[in-house]
C-alpha cells in the first residue's frame, strides 16, 4: 500500500511570519488527516518552521540546493545546509528550475546525488510543456527525464524517492490536466519504473500529480488508480485551501 502524500510548494511567496502563520494554520486544522503532508517554503523559512512542525506530523521541505556538496559558489545553498536547518526532503527538477534556470538532466542528476547523500527524500518533478504534448512527444519526455535524473543510481539508494508528475502546461495556469491525461501518464511511469527496478519497486513508488490542483478537483484526480497524491501550488498557500486537498476523500 502506497500512503497518501499531500506536498505544499509555496515557491517564491510569504515572508517568514507569514509562513509561520501558514503553518500554525495547517496544524490547527489538520486533525486526523489520513495523508502524509509535507511543506516546501522559501529556504529562508525553514530554521523558524523547524520547531512547530518538529511537534507534528507535517514534513518540511526545501525547494531547491546546490548540486555541489560545498565551495566557492556564491548565493548557494547546499542540501546539507538545508538539512541542518530542518529540511526533510529537496524538489528535484520542478520545472521553473528547468525552464527559468536552465537545469538540466545531469546536473538534476547530481542534485539528487547530493540529496541521496543526506538522507533527505527526494522529490523528482517531471513533466512535458504544451509543445511537446501536442506533438506526442510527452511519454518520451518524461521517460528521458525520469532516466536522466536517476541514471548511475542503484534501486536501494533510490527507495524514499518521490515523483511528480507536473505538466508545465497545467502549473499556475489553472487548466488542469484531466484525470484521465493524469492517469495515463502516471500508470506510463509506473511502467517505466517497472521495468527499470521490477514489479514491486513499481508498485511502492509514490507518484504525484501537480499543475493547477484545487479543492475543487482533487477528490477526482486522487481516486485515479496510480495517482499517489498532489504536489498543490497556488492553492497551498491558504490554509483552507491546503487542508480541503488534504482532506479531500479520493473520488474512485
Ligand atoms: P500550481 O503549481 O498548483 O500553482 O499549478 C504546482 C507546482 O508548481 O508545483
Amino acid at each position: 500500500m502506497r500512503t497518501h502524500l499531500v506536498a505544499g510548494n509555496w515557491k517564491m511567496h510569504t515572508h517568514p511570519n507569514e509562513g509561520l502563520d501558514l503553518v500554525h494554520e495547517i496544524l490547527g486544522g489538520l486533525g486526523e488527516a489520513k495523508a502524509e503532508v509535507w511543506v516546501f517554503p522559501p529556504a529562508t523559512h525553514l530554521s523558524l518552521l523547524a520547531e512547530p512542525l518538529a511537534q507534528s506530523p507535517v514534513k518540511l521541505g526545501a525547494q531547491n540546493a546546490a548540486a555541489a556538496a560545498q565551495g566557492a559558489y556564491t548565493g548557494e545553498l547546499s542540501v546539507s545546509m538545508l538539512k541542518a536547518c530542518g529540511a526533510q526532503g529537496l524538489l528535484v527538477g520542478h520545472s521553473e528550475r528547468r525552464q527559468l534556470f536552465g537545469e538540466t538532466g545531469k546536473v538534476l542528476n547530481q542534485k539528487l546525488e547530493r540529496c541521496l547523500e543526506q538522507a533527505l527524500t527526494p522529490f523528482l518533478c517531471v513533466g512535458e510543456t504544451l509543445a511537446e504534448r501536442e506533438s506526442g512527444n510527452h511519454m518520451e519526455v518524461v521517460r528521458n527525464q525520469i532516466e536522466e535524473a536517476i541514471e548511475g543510481f542503484e534501486l536501494h539508494a533510490l527507495d524514499a524517492l518521490v515523483i511528480a508528475y507536473e505538466p508545465v502546461w497545467a502549473i499556475g495556469t489553472g487548466q488542469t490536466a484531466s484525470p484521465f491525461q493524469a492517469q495515463e501518464m502516471h500508470a506510463f511511469i509506473r511502467r517505466v519504473w517497472a521495468k527499470k527496478f521490477g514489479e514491486s519497486s513499481a508498485e511502492h513508488l509514490r507518484i504525484l500529480y501537480g499543475g493547477s490542483v484545487k479543492p475543487e478537483n482533487a477528490a477526482e484526480l486522487f481516486g485515479q488508480t496510480d495517482i499517489d497524491g498532489g504536489l498543490i501550488g497556488g492553492a497551498s498557500l491558504k490554509a483552507a485551501d491546503f487542508l480541503r486537498i488534504v482532506h479531500a476523500k479520493p473520488q474512485v
